[in-house]
């Protein structure tokens, strides 16, 4: 029987639908463009294969068309039937997550990746930033991810995608040095691993390379295809830190060219949250920002997230609307924040509604409530950060400079040596 790169057996007779898969696969666990083509082509030369439908559904959810996830996953479902036992239940682990049952698909994923640690397009789910247990809102979840690729350590070895995956898990709790050292053997291995360069690319933002980060990334993003699902948020890596070293001309460049809508082709998720992060981010360090730029962003995020409930989403678009003055908007989301972090998003909405007003005193208070466990929320530490320098924005304006700089050497020792905020 053939059997994938991770040694799970395929249900195809076609070794060039063997090859067709193995190649998507990989192209999906680099986060490359054409995930989707990939599976077709492997579709296209085995009609019957069952995981190429699957694998074309997860290609399509994480390309923000759930209607083509949910139209793939009932063929691969049709074909499951005489399925041998491993294979069946990873069509019926991944149609939970497309069909949107997450409590379910969380625990089904857990439970399979247990029995089957490399059948990899199921483990994958549960890793990196936007994985089910980044997105879980519960307390301890960065811990929680590196036990969870811990586990599957002993059997993955020296593979690429895999050391990628355990780097960042070390790297968002906080051990930085490990999490160099597993990077750089997943680069070693595989240079043009998008999610890898990702990592690169907060390896150096945590350990305060601002200028290795820029060198790094941009000669990265030269040959990375404009439709790779990393593309937008990289972007905003470099233009964070153009922003960071005073080239603001730079920083507004690459946020115009990549990051906003109308221009980024990534998620709805990153367009919001890289958007309204990177415009919050040039405010806090001085920069004018137009209204009509805070405009589109409020807009576009009403139109793609018209409901809460993906706490990083709604914190962010909550942001967005209040320096759009939308206030009908960013009450929609305080009364209506939903799921594990609703009562972070209510808070956050409070705070970025207050700083709107100028309230300097209201926001701190309702950003102090929060700050404890900011990370329920989702995103990564340097996502966060917004979070952290937004309160230390609103004690400098109450002349509370040095509880501000107290404050970022406690909580983000390595960025003291920056100045994220205005007159600090
Ligand atoms: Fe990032």
């Amino acid at each position: 029987m053939l059997t994938d790169r991770y040694d799970n057996k395929l249900s195809t007779s076609s070794q060039t639908a063997r090859d067709l898969y193995v190649k998507a696969v990989d192209r999906l666990i680099s986060a490359d463009a054409y995930m989707e083509q990939g599976f077709q082509a492997a579709i296209d030369a085995d009609a019957g294969f069952a995981l190429a439908y699957s694998g074309l559904a997860r290609a399509r959810q994480l390309s923000g068309n759930p209607t083509g996830a949910r139209d793939a996953m009932r063929v691969a479902q049709e074909l499951s039937e005489k399925l041998p036992t491993q294979e069946s239940a990873h069509i019926h682990v991944m149609s939970l997550l497309i069909y949107g049952k997450m409590q379910e698909a969380y625990k089904a994923i857990r439970a399979h990746a247990a029995q089957y640690p490399r059948d990899v397009m199921i483990a994958q789910i549960c890793t990196s930033v936007f994985g089910l247990i980044g997105f879980s809102g519960q307390p301890g979840r960065e811990a929680e991810l590196l036990a969870y690729t811990t586990s599957l350590a002993p059997h993955y070895g020296n593979d690429w995608w895999f050391l990628s995956m355990h780097a960042f898990s070390y790297l968002e709790t906080g051990q930085t040095t490990r999490g160099t050292e597993l990077i750089d053997q997943s680069l070693a291995i595989r240079p043009r691993n998008a999610n890898a360069a990702h990592i690169k690319a907060h390896v150096h933002y945590e350990t305060g390379e601002t200028k290795a980060g820029t060198a790094y990334l941009e000669n990265w993003l030269r040959d990375y295809d404009r439709a790779g699902l990393l593309h937008g948020h990289m972007s905003w890596h470099v233009a964070l830190w153009a922003l960071e070293q005073g080239d603001t001309d730079r920083m507004w460049q690459m946020v115009d060219d990549n990051v906003i809508p109308g221009v980024a082709l990534g998620l709805p998720i990153n367009i919001v949250t890289d958007t309204a992060s990177i415009l919050y981010r040039a405010e806090l360090m001085g920069e004018t920002v137009a209204p009509e730029r805070w405009a589109q962003i409020s807009t576009y995020a009403k139109q793609f997230f018209p409901k809460t409930g993906i706490g990083f989403v709604d914190v962010h678009a909550a942001l967005a609307h209040a320096m759009a003055g939308d206030s009908d908007a960013l009450e929609n989301i305080r009364t209506t924040a939903a799921g594990p972090a609703a009562d972070l998003v209510g808070e956050f909405a409070q705070a970025y509604g207050a700083i709107a007003q100028q309230n300097w005193a209201e926001a701190t208070a309702h950003l102090t409530v929060a700050m404890a466990d900011h990370a329920r929320i989702g995103g990564s530490r340097a996502q966060r950060d917004l979070l952290e320098y937004s309160l230390l924005q609103t004690l400098l304006k109450q002349d509370r400079a040095d509880e501000a700089k107290r404050l970022l050497a406690l909580r983000r020792p390595v960025q003291a040596g920056t100045h994220p905020v205005h007159g600090m």
